[in-house]
């Protein structure tokens, strides 16, 4: 990859890639990879906009180094978001130039003492302050708890750049270009903008809503997120994703996810899935809770809106793996599913109360029956499981 990728004149891309890392945060699969993506403004003055990671910093001081040319100096580091993933490498790049100024609002400062010690040549801005850099100018707009209190968007008022920190963003390197028409198979990388989203910020999409709409009258010519494609044809399009996702609006489909230790669990959980299929309902995804990670269920489980939960019991209570799946869904507070039920046990129950007590929690509209069996179902019992899945599929038409 060229290390000039121009967004507009004066403003570059200078991130980088990271196909190392295994689970972001330590918690979600990236089979594909993340970018970390920070820009760089050559004006009178030159300012970096978020940093990256401390990975590839070798990489990442010659793009910066190589772009300045003669000119050695970097006047200000922008920090939209603080989270290492963005700040990581502040310490290195501060060594590489000790005048460089770096600009946060007041939460960001505090982290930055905290995280790196950093106290010194620090300017705090508020809410829509202003920088001039000579032809750009920025303007701020703090969005905290997107998705951390400091997080802010950096709007480059002449070029209409928007800086978004993590908002619009998602998994995925950049492999075949930045921008959104140079990738081929955008489709996947809106996957893994859903996946990102639901596993990474969806929990605080009440305050997604607040900085889109605190940004819905700025004229936005490119998108630029911290994490996968620069929005330059279709800017509007990631906004609205996330407007989307984070109003917890959902598609016309199911999921089933279910967990089976001898079988009697799936037999059930082939039964609905059966009557389902014959009731043409649309998308029908199917999840083992022990073969797919939490981090694609929960996107599924975000995107449609009927969900079947069937487990059996363990040691009394939910199957582990269910429980763990049932209480990372609970903390992001999905709201307004519908939802069926189903699971078996060998010598004691306590599934079928634990996922009833969830449904409870959750306020989500529990369609019946719900069908828990002792051992291997009956003939009965599967008749019971071909209604469930009739009447959820008949629910959703209504
Ligand atoms: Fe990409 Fe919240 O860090």
């Amino acid at each position: 990859m060229s290390t000039e990728i121009s967004l507009s004149d004066r403003i570059f891309w200078i991130g980088v890639n990271d196909r190392q890392t295994a689970l972001f945060e330590e918690l979600w699969p990236i089979p594909d990879g993340i970018a970390y993506n920070s820009y760089m403004i050559l004006d009178d003055k030159v300012a970096i906009i978020d940093a990256v990671k401390d990975i590839s910093m070798d990489r990442y001081l010659e793009k910066i180094r190589r772009l300045l040319g003669e000119r050695r100096h970097v006047d200000y580091l922008i920090i939209n978001h603080i989270e290492p993933d963005h700040s990581g490498g502040i310490k290195i790049l501060r060594e590489a130039y000790p005048d460089m100024e770096i600009v946060g609002n007041k939460k960001t400062l505090e982290l930055l003492a905290h995280f790196y010690g950093i106290t010194h040549n620090v300017r705090m801005v508020n809410d829509y302050d202003t920088l001039e850099l000579g032809s750009c100018r920025l303007k701020f707009f703090l969005t905290p708890m997107v998705h951390w209190p400091e997080t802010m968007m950096t709007y480059e008022e002449t070029r209409k750049l928007l800086f978004s920190g993590d908002a619009f963003g998602g998994f995925g390197s950049l492999d075949n270009g930045i921008f959104d028409d140079e990738i081929r198979d955008l489709q996947s990388y809106e996957d893994e903008m859903l996946r990102y989203f639901t596993n990474v910020i969806a929990k605080y999409s009440v305050m997604v809503q607040k900085a889109i709409s605190k940004i819905k009258d700025l004229d936005i010519a490119i998108v630029a997120s911290t994490h996968g494609p620069v929005w330059r044809t279709r800017p509007r399009h990631a906004i609205d994703l996330y407007d989307r996702w984070s109003r917890q609006e959902a598609e016309e489909g199911f999921v089933i996810v279910y967990a089976s230790m001898y079988g009697n669990t799936e037999k059930m959980m082939e039964a609905i899935g059966h009557a389902l299929a014959a009731e043409k309902p649309g998308i029908i995804r199917i999840h083992n809770v022990s073969r797919s990670h939490a981090s694609y269920i929960i996107a599924d489980i975000w995107r449609y809106r009927a969900v079947i939960v069937g487990s059996p019991a363990y040691n009394m209570g939910l199957f582990p793996l269910m429980d763990h799946l049932l209480r990372l869904i609970e903390n992001k507070g999905l709201k307004d599913r519908l939802i069926g039920l189903f699971g078996s046990y060998g010598w004691s129950g306590g599934a079928m109360k634990e996922l009833t007590d969830f449904v409870g929690r959750m306020k989500w509209q529990l369609i019946e029956p719900a069908i828990e069996v002792k051992g291997s179902p009956t003939e009965e019992d599967l008749r019971k499981c071909r209604l469930l899945g009739s009447n959820m599929a008949q629910r959703l038409r209504t």
